[in-house]
């Protein structure tokens, strides 16, 4: 309550300070572009209705996919809030959750690559990260059971946690990181629309960071569209892809994973605990052993080198691949298991052969066709996951000579700008918590506001001509 009282007191001096600025100079206009808050839709995005196709969540029980499934435990599917995710992805990207403000969950998931990453080793606050990135696509009903390379989080909550605290990715302190984002002026009210509370706390951020993965989902793939169609729109060269993944990869790799939440065939369910203490074998695929990484060894010795098995779906986008980024293409990951898999005691077991499957060069190329039916483009481009900060901040020309008067608003002002009468310009008005009050186009070089359409408080107007961009704030009293 403090708070908000200090904050409205201040805009107040801002306000006061701007309309001196404003009085004393001719133009009486205030030029100052702002563009710190996220621009959000004022509609949230919908995160909540994930269709899950009906070959992963009812699959028939002769299941001819080759990419098969047992089907999903529903209760164990979290159901998504619209404007928890909102918040979620407002935290995902927001780099005031790192201690020098340099860095976000984004900068090491990127939307494009799915949200991996496409160096080695990810960078850190202060180093390079250990591992590769991982993508965060259809983490909420694939490979639920275990997360990061070495499998050694169980909870996503849990697992959060850590990038957030950990001095080599985030590195952030929570406690002056909730009272920095209790200060800024879109929070409080994403917090309150999200949990009908303004009030910040660590769990909150978690769990909506928690919605917004979650809602990262690819069933707009060609697989996917397909699946239900006999792949009747398959090419030949996919069709062979799709019958030697059956016979060479689901084993370790149905539906992109081990089984989606634990469910083996026979109805056999985990219930939340991790296949690797039922099936450790196909956590290793013959790669040489890497002395200065143990993976799943750090929770037994026993199951040194074994490693999660990541979903396959946009596999096409998260290049480099495996958990040290060994492999540059997909060309490289299939001539591995084709020539290089080396025989250890977990592919004794005859999930891979030692040596490798030897496929012909039909083969190969089938298999990466097959692999390339399992990209999303819609989830690497979609606004609903993409940086509400960065939208219209690119490092465009501005729209020539805009000028909004009066400002602070009397009765109305009039927004001016260069316009060559042949391009529409788009009018782009919002609030200072970034929602749409006004989106209209215009072929004239002006446009004029009336008071009684806003309430008072600040706003931000953004004129937008094809790739040119100019952005204004403007005060109603
Ligand atoms: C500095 C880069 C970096 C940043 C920043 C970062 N991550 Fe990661 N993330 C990684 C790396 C590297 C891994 C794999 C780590 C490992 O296995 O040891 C990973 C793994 C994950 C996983 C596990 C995925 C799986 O399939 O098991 C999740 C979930 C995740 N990150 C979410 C986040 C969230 C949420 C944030 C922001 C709070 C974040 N990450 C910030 C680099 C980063
Ligand atoms: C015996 C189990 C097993 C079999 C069989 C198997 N894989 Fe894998 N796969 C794994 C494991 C384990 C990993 C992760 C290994 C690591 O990073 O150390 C992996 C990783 C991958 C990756 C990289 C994932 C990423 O995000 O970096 C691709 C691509 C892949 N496998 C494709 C295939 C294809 C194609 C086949 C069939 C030709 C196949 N796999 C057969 C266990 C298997």
């Amino acid at each position: 309550m403090k708070r908000i009282l200090l904050v409205s007191i201040s805009l107040a001096v801002m306000a006061l300070i701007f309309s001196n600025f404003a009085d004393s100079s001719q133009s009486s206009y205030v030029f100052t572009a702002v563009n710190e808050g996220p621009k959000l839709p004022s509609t949230p995005f919908n995160y909540k209705d994930i269709e899950i196709p009906d070959h992963i969540s009812n699959p028939s029980a002769d299941d001819t996919l080759g990419y098969g499934s047992t089907g999903i435990n529903h209760a164990r599917v979290l159901d998504i809030e619209d404007d928890v995710a909102t918040l979620g992805r407002v935290l995902f990207y927001d780099v005031k959750l790192s201690a020098l403000e340099d860095i976000s969950c984004g900068s090491c998931h990127d939307q494009k690559l799915s949200f991996a990453d496409s160096k080695s080793f990810s960078e850190g606050v202060i180093s390079p990260t250990k591992r590769n990135s991982m993508h965060l696509n259809d983490l909420f009903w694939s490979n639920k059971e275990h997360f990061l390379w070495d499998m050694k989080e169980t909870d996503l909550h849990e697992m959060i946690r850590l990038p957030l605290k950990d001095e080599n990715e985030i590195g952030a302190n929570l406690t002056d990181i909730i009272e920095k984002l209790s200060e800024t002026n879109y929070y409080p009210e994403l917090f309150q629309n999200a949990y009908n509370t303004s009030i910040i706390t660590e769990d909150k951020i978690i769990n909506a960071l928690v919605h917004f993965i979650s809602s990262m989902v690819t069933f707009e793939s060609k697989f996917d569209k397909e699946a239900s169609n006999d792949f009747e729109g398959f090419t030949d060269t996919e069709k062979l892809g799709l019958n030697l993944f059956s016979e060479n990869c689901t084993s370790c790799h149905s539906q992109g994973g081990h089984d989606p939440h634990g469910m083996f065939p026979n109805g056999f369910d985990f219930n939340g605990e991790s296949p690797l203490f039922f099936f450790p074998d196909i956590f290793n695929n013959g790669l040489p052993e890497d002395p200065d990484d143990i993976g799943a060894g750090v929770l037994d010795p026993f199951f040194n080198h074994l490693f999660k098995i990541p979903t396959l779906r946009n596999i096409e986008l998260t290049a480099p691949y495996m958990h040290d980024g060994r492999f540059n293409s997909l060309d490289e990951v299939i001539e591995h298991y084709s020539s290089e898999v080396i025989e250890n005691k977990w592919t004794e077991n005859g999930f891979i052969p030692a040596g490798g499957f030897q496929f012909t060069e039909e083969e190969k190329g089938a298999l990466k066709s097959f692999l390339m039916t399992l990209t999303d483009h819609n989830l690497t481009t979609h606004e609903m996951w993409s940086d509400p900060f960065k939208i219209g901040t690119s490092t465009n020309e501005p729209v020539e000579n805009l000028v909004v008067r009066p400002n602070p608003m009397a009765d109305q002002s009039l927004i001016e700008f260069d316009s060559n009468g042949n391009t529409p310009t788009t009018i782009h008005i919002m609030n200072i918590s970034g929602q749409t009050i006004k989106l209209e186009n215009t072929l004239s070089n002006q446009y004029t506001l009336n008071k009684g359409d806003f309430e008072s408080g600040t706003y931000i107007i953004e004129i937008i001509q094809a790739d040119k961009k100019s952005v204004q704030k403007l005060i109603v009293r």
